[in-house]
């Protein structure tokens, strides 16, 4: 197998992201994550673009050990010696000189002629060479140059003492066809070209960077550049895990493979995430927090019989535990059935069958369902009582400026439809009349409690409340995502405990409860 070197740019690149500022301490952070990944270059920054940046490339520097460190540098005599002040400590330092070569960057930015460019460019390598063994040359818009002059430009490189030449698609234009003929071409055209190292270098524009990369280890790369979750310039960069997961899965097609210790890739990511503040998107591949989640009910049961279904990798491969089977409004019985077994609790058919209808009343509410709302929903099964009344339906009427207003609609025992208008000071308040009033149950309020029993905007809200009759009290619960709902079912659950209590001849001064 072909070792495809790791050229890490997320200290360098990956910072050009819009809003996003590293200080030295974070770039060590990353820098240190990144050797135990096992990146063989790290791009620590751009040591001529500041001060903060010189003094971060030469913390990185001194610190890594088991990969080069690369400082950039534009093809000009102050911006090498600020690289090798930045690169002193380095065990293994490397120069990464770069001057655009395409005709649009010769004439608007640069204005220089072919020859000049080159010219500039072969000045810079030399004299670098003094003090580098190690260089990287990079003609910038090398996607956009003319073929022939990119030949040109790569043997003055390999003459003038490069050991890489980088081919950066700088603007994201290319297709995974053309990048990959450009290092085609070199590879048989460019005389010397065996000496040098040939690296790939896309950025994600048009969304063809990790394409863009593959096809150049298909045409002779030895190298690709990126950043970790794909951050960068623009729309950003390779991203490094999308590389190194398809040179893993894909073994036998791309006969390729990187060095990269692939169960540091998932660390490495919320690392970057958390320190430069770029959210990795959920169905960003391999990274993204849906990447190895599953949530319909199809896809679901396939993973339970066999993972190779819908799985063509393994998180565990990325050093994460397991995947995930998301419960949520597509998923069936299987994966609710696995889920409960794995909560620990083995149910019989039937209340299998409605507890699974509770959960796919609330899929309907949730976006996604938690172990918390589970346990939730187990245990309003177990402590399910006789119902004299059930709550159908409430409508509460609140402003800031008028009076609360309920009206309620509950379902007696013996089928009749109570309904009830009533005020209150509060929306609850004037919930409780109303099926006080409904029920012609008279009780005490003694107790309200509403606590959050799930996360999130949507999180299921629990109200306990405690009733008293006739000096005998009891407890009720009620949940729901409406926190005015539960507070209704959690009166009406508190009533017919009441009337249970009531019928079973129990209620007396000995039922009194204390508050949970
Ligand atoms: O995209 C680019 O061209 C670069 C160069 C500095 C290599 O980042
Ligand atoms: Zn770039």
């Amino acid at each position: 197998m072909r070792k495809i070197y790791v050229f890490d740019t997320t200290l360098r690149d990956g910072e050009q992201s819009p809003g996003v500022n590293l200080n030295t301490n974070e770039k060590l952070e990353i820098a240190y994550q990144l050797e135990r990944l096992g990146v063989d270059r790290i791009e620590a920054g751009f040591p001529a673009a500041s001060p903060g940046d010189l003094a971060a490339v030469n913390a990185v520097a001194s610190a890594v050990k088991n990969a080069s460190v690369v400082a950039l540098s534009r093809a000009r005599i102050s911006d090498i010696d600020a690289a090798r002040e930045a690169l002193k400590g380095a065990q293994d330092p490397c120069l990464h000189l770069f001057l655009a070569s395409s005709p649009i960057h010769r004439q608007h930015k640069l204005r220089m002629s072919k020859e000049q460019m080159l010219e500039a460019a072969e000045a810079a390598i030399k004299y670098a060479k003094q003090y580098f063994s190690k260089i990287e040359f990079s003609p910038e818009d090398a996607g956009r140059t003319e073929i022939d002059f990119l030949c040109q430009v790569t043997e003055m490189a390999i003459k003038a003492g490069a050991s890489v030449v980088n081919i950066p698609d700088t603007v994201g234009y290319l297709s995974p066809y053309e990048y990959g003929n450009i290092f085609k071409t070199l590879k048989e055209q460019v005389p010397g070209i065996e000496k040098i190292q040939l690296s790939a270098h896309c950025h994600d524009d048009l969304g063809m960077a990790t394409a863009n990369a593959l096809a150049a280890i298909l045409n002779g790369a030895d190298q690709i550049e990126g950043t970790i979750n794909g951050i960068g310039e623009r729309a950003g960069n390779t991203a490094i895990e999308e590389v190194a997961l398809a040179l893993e899965t894909r073994q036998q097609f791309y006969q390729a493979k990187t060095t990269l210790v692939l169960p540091e890739i998932a660390r490495t990511s919320r690392l970057v995430s958390k320190l430069t503040g770029m959210v990795v998107p959920g169905n960003k591949a391999i990274v993204g927090a849906n990447a190895f989640a599953h949530e319909s009910g199809i896809h679901q049961d396939g993973m339970l019989k066999e993972k190779t279904t819908y799985e063509i990798m393994s998180p565990e491969t990325i050093g994460l535990k397991d995947s995930k089977l998301v419960l949520g409004k597509h998923s069936g019985r299987h994966a609710f059935r696995e889920k409960l077994i794995d909560m620990g609790y083995e149910l019989e058919e039937e209340q299998l069958n409605i507890t699974f209808a509770k959960f796919k009343d609330l899929a309907d509410k949730k976006k996604e369902v938690s172990d918390e709302d589970i346990r939730v929903l187990l245990e309003q099964k177990l402590i399910d009582i006789p119902e004299e009344y059930k709550l159908e339906t409430i409508f509460v009427e609140y402003g800031n400026q008028s009076t609360p207003s309920a009206r309620v609609r509950i379902l007696r025992a013996d089928g009749h439809m109570l309904e009830q208008v009533a005020e209150g000071n509060g929306s609850v308040d004037a919930i409780y009349h109303a099926i006080e009033q409904a029920t012609g149950e008279e009780a005490q309020l003694t107790d309200y409690l509403i606590k959050s029993v799930t996360h999130g905007k949507d999180a299921l809200g629990e109200v306990h409340v405690v009733l008293t009759q006739n000096e005998v009290a009891v407890q009720g619960r009620g949940v729901s995502t409406d926190i005015l709902e539960a507070s209704a079912h959690a009166y009406v659950d508190a009533l017919n405990r009441i009337i249970e209590k009531r019928k079973s001849g129990t209620a007396s001064r000995r039922d009194k409860m204390s508050l949970i």
